[in-house]
This record gives C-alpha cells, structure tokens and sequence, in this order.
C-alpha cells in the first residue's frame, strides 16, 4: 500500500471534516501518499483527485461540512460508472479506498471493493441510520441541534401557551427523533419504526393542560409523514393552536461537538490502519466506545433497530 485516496459522499454530517484530517494525518504518519477525491462519487468518476499534505487539514477540526465538498451522483449508479470508478482509480495509482458517508455511500464503497479496488467505509449520517455501530459521525452533533431548537421553541410555546410540532430528518429513521426526545423533553415522539396513535398524541395534550401545562412539543420524524399534517389533525382534534417548525438542513450543519470530533478521529486512523495491514470490505464502527471493525456486505444487509427501551422510557417521563 503506497497510495491511498478518501471521499465524502451523500448528506454531509459535522465531523466529517475531523474524520478527514485524522486519514491524512494518519495515513502520512504510516509512510503513505495521500490524495482527497472531490465531490464523492462524481469526483471519482471525473478523476478530480488532489494531494493532501498534512497542513491541507489544518483548521478544519472544529469545521461542519467537509472541505472534500460531497454529491449524490447518478453515473456511479449504473455498472459502466462502477467500473469507469475503479479504473480511475487505478489509473492514479490508487491502492486504497476510504469512504465516508451514510447507506448509499457506504453501498457505493461495497461495490467498489468487489470490483478490485480494496476499500473501507466509515459511517458518516446525521440519521444514524447504520446497522452494528452504536453511533454514526454527526449525530450527537445534530441531537444537540435539534435539543437547542427544542429548548428555543419551548420559550415561545410556553409564553403563547401552543402547540408546536417539529419534523425532524432522519429519512426512515427514528434514531435522531428518539436522542433528541428525550432530551430535549419532548410530550410525544412520531418515529416511523414504532405504531403511534393520534389518539394517544392528543389525550397526552389534554391531560397536560387540565394539568396547567402550557406548552406542548411535539417531534415528528420525517420518514413518519408531514409536521403539517400531524399539526393540523391536532388542532381539529382539540381546538388549541399549534405551528409547525420544520428544522430542516439546519441538523446538518454547525461545529462537531466534542464527541464527534473524538469518534471521527478514532474511525479515520483506524480506517488507515485496515489499509495498512491488507484488509478491505470492511466498516469501521463503534460498539461500546472501542472501535471495531464489521464485514461491510453484512452492515447492508441489517436494519437498524430502535432501542424499544429508551422509546418506552421516552412516553414515561413525558406523562
Ligand atoms: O441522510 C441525511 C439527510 O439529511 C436525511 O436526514 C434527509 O432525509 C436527507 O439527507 C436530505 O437530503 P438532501 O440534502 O439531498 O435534501
């Protein structure tokens, strides 16, 4: 291995940039050559490839985003892109692959590895949405978004004494609604992997108000349908006024917490380190805060599962 390159590909997530940082800086430790792919995918197509030194990821740590910039592209999809890919990648010398990004990427990552080019992915998504690793890079970053959102929001619904109902990202996944939830301390979670009742939505409401609760927040992750719609059903149900917050591309962005920051690094150097010692079609991950390594073809092939104990302690505490 002399000559390793990486991409960001899908939805960025915060931490992706420390996640860079930390291949380039590892990956020269080791001896090796170093190139950044630009845009994903596409980049890897058009063979927009640039040498990365160590200083190239200075002041990028504490940065949202990812300086590799990231697309979703359509001629990676077909066979003929796969493999025009692999013989890009080839054709600059490349002899290792580091992808970072979410399923679809990930996916992409898989395909390539099975066409010749060794490669490993690092689960990068704000959804968390990634089957054996307990947490993606950018998902603490985006709770804590949508906890601040959370927190704002509540001032206003107190004072106005409303309803307010956010939708939250997550494209089918509920993991983003659930963290943030709980604590945020939202009345009631709508997460797409567990049945939900308006029923139950609205009785939580009245029984707060008779209570003297003057606020309520309700989550809506996205894969369950529109905020717009779960709002208006409420106010027909009750009569009480509601708005709707849509928190949208706001989750995607902002300065990588601390725990991000720390999970990319480890993912990044680790990802290198596979390389190193001849390994590929792998997804680094973590499982109780040591990282670990899984078969990237056995990752696709899982679901994500909520966990039901933390759902169940969420309708708890919100009585
Ligand atoms: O996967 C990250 C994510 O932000 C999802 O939560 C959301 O459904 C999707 O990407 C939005 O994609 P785009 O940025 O292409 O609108």
């Amino acid at each position: 291995m002399k000559k390793i390159a990486l991409l960001t590909s899908g939805g960025d997530a915060p931490g992706m940039n420390a996640a860079v940082r930390s291949i380039v800086r590892m990956g020269i430790y080791s001896g090796l050559e170093v190139v950044g792919i630009q845009r994903g995918f596409s980049g890897l197509l058009e063979g927009d490839f640039h040498p990365l030194a160590v200083g190239s990821v200075a002041d990028i740590i504490h940065r949202g985003g990812t300086i590799l910039l990231t697309a979703r592209s359509e001629e990676f999809l077909t066979e003929e892109g796969q493999k025009k890919a692999v013989e890009k990648a080839q054709e600059n010398q490349i002899d290792g692959l580091v992808v970072i990004g979410g399923n679809g990427s990930l996916r992409g990552a898989l395909v390539l590895n099975k066409l010749g080019l060794p490669t490993i992915g690092i689960p990068g998504t704000i959804d968390n949405d990634v089957a054996r690793t307990e947490y993606t890079i950018g998902f603490d970053t985006a709770v804590n978004t949508v906890v601040e959102a959370i927190n704002k929001i509540r001032d206003t619904a107190t004072s106005h004494e409303r309803i307010f109902v956010l939708e939250v990202m997550g494209r089918h996944s509920g993991q983003l609604t659930l963290m943030a939830g709980i604590a945020g301390g939202a009345e009631s979670l709508l997460i797409p992997e567990h049945p939900w009742s308006m029923d139950e939505v609205v009785n939580k409401i009245l029984r707060g108000r008779k209570r003297g609760k003057k606020h309520s927040i309700i989550l809506v992750a996205e894969g369950v349908g529109s905020a717009f719609e779960v709002s208006r059903e409420i106010t027909r149900l009750t009569g009480l006024e509601t708005r709707v917050m849509i928190l949208g591309h706001i989750q995607r962005g902002g300065t990588p917490t601390a725990f991000d920051r720390m999970l990319a690094s480890r993912m990044g150097g680790k990802a290198v380190e596979l390389l190193m010692r001849g390994m590929k079609g792998l997804m680094v991950g973590i499982v109780g805060n040591r990282i670990c390594t899984f078969d990237l073809e056995a990752v696709l092939q899982e679901e994500k599962s909520i966990d039901l104990e933390v759902y169940c302690l969420a309708g708890i505490l919100s009585i």
